[in-house]
């Protein structure tokens, strides 16, 4: 490549990488997946070894190893946070040990106690306690040096205090840390949820809760419901002399403190504990990645210290990702609502991680060509870390004779319509939208889903016989059934047949909001599809705004907004839509619950203080109502600070300090009347 397309390339790459992070991050949409994204970076990466002056200064490659993403107010670490050395053998440990005794001098037969704790695999956390015990700040680990302010987000974790409640007074400095994760339950929840509303699958726990820890929506945090463990304590001045004592200083202060802590009288002791929970980590809650290790007196950690990345007093034993080997027996190729087809590995069926395997993702065709993939090959599968599990090799030395290679097909497997592939993408889908059976049976099903029209008793297995019978095309011919024609379907009797006529029916209550995201237009989910009906409160406003007008309002950026136009665009869904108010379906808000203005149109508030007019509720929704937003925090990005009375300190400080406007909220009110 010579330097004029390595630039281009560069400024492409870059543009892309922190359009994906923020959508990630920010917009808490993964639009693809996270070995696409790895494979951008590397690409990026490998283009900035070969042009050094060619880096731009601000490149994605520099922000590798810190999650710092510039949209919370950063705060320095009291104390740095570290990493910890890793060990994967009994020898290494041993070695560690060694290394202790000579450091500290100590003899062969000279004890040392050692704290064993589950090396739980989320996103570190600090949080500051004043010295009246209330939650001050929750931090996250960012470069170890500065983190990120995310109280808000912090503060809806239900198990961490808000305050602690302690008879003795509190030291005046209290800092606990811990780590925040998402439990596979929930995790298996959210994605469920995700597959409902068509949008592309969280990769695994630790990288949601990350995500989720960063998003500017905390009642969206709140609904993820992370979980925390804390595992650390320090305070000025100190109150206990151990690593146990201070984990149980934790306990007695209601924190949630790391389960199945162990305090070992020996080395032995230790590696017994690490075998134990090699065996029993996969029946725990949430997922881990080894153990760690710490010595347990205070003074002969402060002995040992720290080198510039981690204390010498303490060590993680990383359990290897658990693999197998199995063979591939077959490729499916998934065609979903939206057309997308996904390659899904079809196996032969194999323990892992405590569960039979039999089916694993293979992301995309590029995926597929560097795998070298052929049907009956002996390939390598894992879990590290992940639920879903991942094709991570072949043994080409095991391929039978004659194998032959996995293509992806050019062809629709379900309609036969040739296959396209978005210029820049990595995924295929499937053009013949209102053609392709899986697509139209997948469009009815979301329709009829719970979260959306609530159509009790129309699940998949109905749906395709009402397909099959040819009496359901789309989804206004669900408001057309005639009682009959609902009695030919095998199992169908009177009273059921009465029972889905009268669920039909009740589906033409459900509110606007739910039936635009029922439409199934993608990228709008259950919440963009509300903020689209407070800034659009009918179907047919929001068909004639135009892609800038959709992109000021907040949170709809340019991947939604070319899918909402492309939506309105296509004669089909116009008719759909027409077939749909004729039935009787809510395509408006009750007049009540419409925006009043758009005056305050993606300007950003802050409220502080107790106001006159409103309660805090009442002047948030105020501000929404009129097209504002409403953050938790002053950051260079607040347009304006409303304060009312006694308003905090801090935020008005930070406010002069940025040059933020400062009003009182009759300055707000004659803002929305004008
Ligand atoms: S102690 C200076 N204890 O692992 C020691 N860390 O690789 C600081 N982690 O950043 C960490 N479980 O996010 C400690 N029981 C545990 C842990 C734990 C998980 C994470 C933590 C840390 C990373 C270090």
């Amino acid at each position: 490549m010579n330097k004029e397309a390595a630039k281009k390339r560069i400024q492409e790459l870059v543009e892309r990488i922190n359009y994906y992070n923020k959508r990630y991050y920010v917009d808490n949409v993964s639009e693809i997946s996270d070995y696409e994204f790895d494979q951008l970076m590397d690409e990026l990466r490998r283009l900035e070894e070969a042009f050094p002056d060619l880096a731009l200064p601000d490149s994605p490659t520099r922000r590798v190893g810190s999650d710092l993403t510039k949209e919370f107010p950063t705060v320095r670490h009291r104390y740095p946070m570290l990493s910890l050395d890793n060990t994967y053998s009994e020898g290494e440990l041993r070695e560690f040990e060694q290394r202790i005794r000579r450091f500290l001098g100590l003899t062969a037969s000279e004890p040392i106690e050692y704290v064993c704790e589950l090396k739980i695999d989320g996103v570190s956390i600090s949080l500051i306690y004043d010295s009246a015990g209330i939650l001050q700040r929750g931090v996250t680990r960012g470069n170890g040096v500065e983190g990120e302010d995310v109280t808000p987000n912090i503060k809806t974790i239900a198990s961490i205090p808000l305050r602690i409640e302690s008879r003795e007074p509190l030291p005046a400095y209290v800092e606990v840390r811990g780590e925040v994760v998402l439990t596979k339950a929930q995790f298996q929840k959210l994605n469920e949820q995700r597959a409902m509303d068509g949008e592309p699958l969280f990769a695994n726990p630790r990288n949601t809760a990350a995500g989720t820890l960063k998003l500017q929506a905390p009642k969206e945090v709140a609904r993820r419901r992370l979980s925390c463990y804390t595992y650390f304590l320090l305070t000025e001045p100190r109150i206990v002399s151990s690593h146990w004592e201070a984990l149980q200083q934790l306990e007695r202060w209601q924190l949630p403190v790391s389960p199945h802590a162990r305090l070992c009288n020996n080395i032995e002791e230790v590696l017994a504990y690490v075998q134990e929970w090699e065996a029993k980590r996969h029946d725990l809650p949430f997922e881990i990645d080894g153990i760690v290790i710490k010595v347990n007196r205070y003074d002969w950690q402060e002995q040992l210290g720290t080198t510039a990345k981690s204390p010498r007093w303490a060590i993680a034993y990383k359990y290897k990702p658990e693999e197998a080997l199995t063979v591939l027996e077959d490729v499916v190729f998934q065609v979903g609502r939206t057309g997308a087809v996904t390659p899904v590995a079809v196996l032969r069926p194999v323990q892992l991680s405590g569960t039979t395997v039999q089916r694993a993702s293979l992301h995309n065709e590029d995926y597929i060509k560097k795998l070298d993939l052929h049907y009956g090959d002996w390939v390598r599968v894992e879990k590290s870390g992940e639920i879903i599990p991942q094709i991570t090799g072949v043994d080409a030395s095991r391929r039978p004779a004659g194998a032959r290679p996995v293509h992806f097909p050019k062809n629709c497997p379900e309609c036969g319509t040739p296959l396209k592939r978005e210029p820049q993408e990595a995924a295929y889908f499937c053009p013949n939208t209102w053609g392709c059976p899986p697509q139209i049976k997948g469009r009815i099903e979301h329709f009829a889903y719970r979260r959306a029209m609530n159509i009790e008793g129309l699940g998949e297995r109905i749906i395709a016989l009402l397909y099959e019978k040819g009496l359901v095309r789309d989804i206004a011919d669900l408001y057309d059934l005639k009682a009959e024609q609902i009695l030919q379907l095998e199992g169908f009797k009177e009273r059921s047949t009465q029972n889905l006529l009268n669920a039909i029916e009740k589906s033409k209550q459900v509110p606007y909001p739910r039936v635009l995201y029922a439409l199934g237009i993608r990228h709008v989910g259950e919440t963009v599809a509300k903020v689209l009906a407070k800034h659009f409160p009918s179907i047919d406003d929001l068909r004639r705004a135009g892609k800038e007008e959709l992109m000021q309002v907040p949170e709809i950026g340019e991947v939604i907004a070319d899918s909402i136009r492309a939506f309105f665009e296509d004669e089909k869904n116009m008719q759909l839509i027409e077939r749909l108010r004729r039935a009787g379906v809510q395509l408006e808000m009750p007049k009540e619950e419409r925006a009043q203005s758009h005056v305050l149109n993606g300007a950003s508030f802050v409220v502080s203080g107790t106001f006159r007019h409103f309660s805090r509720d009442e002047i948030k929704d105020f501000i929404e109502r009129h097209g504002g937003v409403v953050k938790s925090s002053v950051s260079s990005k607040t347009d304006f600070l409303v304060v009312g009375e006694a308003p905090g300190a801090s935020k008005l400080e930070k406010a002069t300090k940025l040059g933020i406007k400062v009003i009182t909220e009759d300055e707000l009110l004659a803002m929305c009347q004008a």
